[in-house]
């Protein structure tokens, strides 16, 4: 049962079992939750799971084959992997809203996610490998 003021990180990952959605600040600063919303990333920590009826949800589980995982694997994209999920989502959407963004779009995009590990060259070599191969 849903209760109007579960979030939808919440609701997937405790209703639904869909934890490639991490859990990280849940205050909207860490991006570790972020999914695609329409196929526009959103941090889940932020929406209400009633907000999101009728709407598209897309999380790291329906990415399996996308070429953004691979260009992460291939560039080094991560290191313990806790906020991978949350940057796959933002890049994915990123090579689709704006498949020939320069490196200040991408470095924009980058911000809304924090990583603690990586020196974010590796992302945005990431990302870069995906957006030349679209153009
Ligand atoms: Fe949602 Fe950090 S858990 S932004
Ligand atoms: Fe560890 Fe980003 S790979 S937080």
């Amino acid at each position: 049962m849903i209760k109007p003021s579960d979030t939808l990180l919440y609701t997937l990952r405790t209703q639904l079992g869909l934890t490639g959605v991490k859990p990280g600040c849940e205050n909207g600063d860490c991006g570790a939750c972020t999914l695609l919303i329409d196929g526009w990333p959103i941090k889940s920590c932020l929406m209400l799971t009633v907000e999101a009826i009728d709407k598209k949800i897309q999380t790291v589980e329906g990415l399996k084959g996308a070429p953004i995982q691979k260009a992460f694997v291939e560039n080094f994209g991560f290191q313990c992997g806790y906020c991978t999920s949350g940057f796959l989502m933002v890049c994915h959407s990123l090579s689709k809203v704006h498949p020939g963004a320069n490196k200040a779009t991408i470095e924009e995009w980058l911000d809304a996610n924090i990583c603690r590990c990586t020196s974010y060259q590796e992302i945005e070599d990431a990302i870069n490998s995906i957006i030349n191969n679209e153009m």
